[in-house]
């Protein structure tokens, strides 16, 4: 059984369909050992203190030593001995701290298919961009912003129709399927990074 530790900032949907999936057995092997927020009021906390799942929270706001502040992170993890960090709506850049400490151990879900449209509201610059295609995009974490090795992708249409809203919906739902199967992969020891490929083997 991997412990996994889930880092938030906000709604937390991706961490509640983890969670829910490794309890009815769709993700095989994981467990959630701890749930992460920097933002006291994360909206995802109050799912994970009603799971009983222990919880740290560490304020980042106007925290500028970021290496400081990841240092912080490590230490209030390490009694917990996370095998995997998953990133979810976790809205700060981690740094080499974290990165050097869970290397290719640490997973995020971006909206949008990487490496397009990095950064803060993918599916706004999607739809703006025009593109007939969007996504979303499951990777191993670097030190760059949505930058490491790419595990698994899903493709949605854009509709002429959409609004960032719909398209957001559309996204969220293939978003929460494949973070699940990229944990269950990890879990089962199925992932080999090969440079910036990442080996999916059976
Ligand atoms: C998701 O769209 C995720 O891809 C992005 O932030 C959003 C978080 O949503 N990184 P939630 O907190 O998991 O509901």
């Amino acid at each position: 059984m991997i412990k996994t530790a889930v880092f938030i900032s906000g709604r937390g949907s991706n961490f509640t369909v983890l969670h829910e999936n490794m309890k009815n057995g769709v993700i095989k092997g994981a467990e959630v050992c701890a749930v992460f927020s920097n933002n006291p009021a994360a909206a995802g906390l109050e799912y994970a203190e009603k799971e009983g799942l222990p919880v740290i929270v560490i304020p980042s706001g106007g925290r500028k030593d970021r290496e400081a502040y990841d240092a912080e992170i490590l230490e209030a993890i390490a009694p917990y001995k996370p095998d995997l960090i998953c990133l979810a709506g976790y809205m700060r850049v981690v740094t080499s701290v974290l990165v050097s400490a869970f290397k290719n151990r640490i997973m995020n879900i971006h909206p949008a298919l990487l490496p397009a449209f990095p950064g803060l509201n993918a599916q706004k610059q999607a739809l703006e961009y025009g593109v007939r295609f969007s996504g979303c995009t499951v990777h191993f974490v670097d030190t760059g912003v949505d930058s490491g090795p790419v595990i698994l992708q899903a493709v949605v249409p854009v509709l002429p129709s959409d609004t960032e809203e719909a398209l957001s919906a559309r996204i969220l739902k293939e978003e929460h399927r494949l973070y699940s199967e990229a944990v269950g992969l990890f879990a089962a020891g199925s992932l080999k990074v090969n440079g910036r490929r990442v080996e999916i083997s059976e």
